[in-house]
């Protein structure tokens, strides 16, 4: 074992702002037709280890998927992009990331790895994992908002942000034109972007994947209303909701949703609101977007973003593109 101290998580999140964020997201939401609620608050830390659970679902195939073209590729992507340092963006356990960390190891030009994430507690066991498994490695944890803080990123030397797991397909339209955009603006001409996006397939496959035999995804969804209950001391009675997520064919899309299925009187008082949901009234909690490369392709090139490389098993995709000058 390294006697190396743990590394110092820089934490960015103001305790102040999250609260105020979450009540202003949940009054938005719960106001709109279909009522939605902000998925960002589903990573508690109960939320991060039930997602951990929903990577090793035998239904839920994009994690083997990711990690499998991680290591056919990651050789190459070290090379390629030679990057000193590798940002990971909403990077949980970082654990399919040690693939590409053991390739720009071996390479020798990696100085310094910056882990991003909303939940605290994860990011940082991560980071402990990580800075032992490398002792020559920087290992500079940031507890942040990827729509918020992106302004915080290192700057000086040649980057990868890595943006794995379809976690931009979680975004809606307007979120995901918006974040490339910031993106590339917190970056330099030149610095590398790889994404990881989940392939439009058939609907079969997919929704099994988010509706998995073993309810965790139904737990996983289910516990945003735990949050709420907790945050704002809502009274929301998670056995009067089912699950019932979809294949939205039209926005290409798994829509994740909560159905009241009695009549639901929900007093939110954190967020000084009281929602009256009707018998079979949904609210939305996530989508989760699927991706043709042409589709992928477009909406880089119009963050600033040319495509260098994509390699895909046709079920899942990894992107390399570079901030253009
Ligand atoms: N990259 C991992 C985890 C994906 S799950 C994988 O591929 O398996 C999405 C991760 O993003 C979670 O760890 C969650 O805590 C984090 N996250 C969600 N919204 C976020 C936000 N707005 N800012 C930063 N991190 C976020
Ligand atoms: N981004 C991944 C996906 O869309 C992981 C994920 C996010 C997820 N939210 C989820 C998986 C909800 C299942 C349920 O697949």
């Amino acid at each position: 074992m390294s006697e190396r101290p743990d590394p110092a998580v820089r934490v960015v999140l103001d305790p102040d702002r999250a609260s105020s964020s979450l009540v202003a997201d949940v009054r938005r939401g719960l106001g709109s037709a279909p009522r939605t609620l902000p998925p960002k608050w589903l990573y508690d830390d109960h939320g991060s280890v039930l997602f951990d659970q929903i990577t090793r679902l035998p239904e839920y195939y994009p994690t083997e998927a990711e990690r499998s073209l991680l290591s056919e590729h990651a050789a190459d992507i070290a090379s390629i992009t030679g990057a000193p340092t590798v940002v990971e963006l909403g990077s949980g356990t970082s654990d399919k990331t040690r693939t590409l960390l053991d390739a720009f190891d071996a390479g020798g030009s990696l100085r310094r790895f910056v882990p991003v994430d909303v939940s605290e507690a994860t990011l940082r066991e991560a980071a402990v994992m990580l800075s032992q498994r490398y002792p020559e490695l920087s290992v500079e944890p940031l507890a942040g908002d990827f729509t918020l803080h992106l302004g915080h990123l290192p700057t000086g030397d040649r980057k990868l942000v890595a943006f794995l797991g379809g976690t931009i397909g979680n975004f809606y339209v307007e979120e995901r034109a918006a974040f490339l955009g910031a993106l590339a603006d917190s970056l330099e001409p030149g610095d590398w972007l790889l994404l990881g996006t989940d392939v439009v397939k058939e609907a079969d496959r997919l929704v099994a994947a988010y509706h998995d035999s073993a309810g965790v995804t139904e737990q996983f969804i289910l516990n945003s209303l735990t949050v709420l209950n907790r945050e704002l001391g809502a009274d929301f009675d998670l056995e009067a909701f089912s699950y019932v997520p979809f294949w939205d064919p039209a926005m290409e899309r798994i829509d994740m949703r909560l159905r009241a299925e009695s009549p639901q009187l929900v007093t939110l008082p954190g967020a000084d609101l009281v929602v009256e949901l009707a018998a079979g009234e949904e609210i939305r909690v996530e989508i989760s977007t699927k991706f043709r490369p042409e589709k992928l392709r477009r909406e880089l090139a119009e963050g600033g973003f040319a495509v260098e490389h994509l390699w895909t098993d046709g079920d899942f995709a990894l992107t390399l593109a570079r901030r253009e000058g």
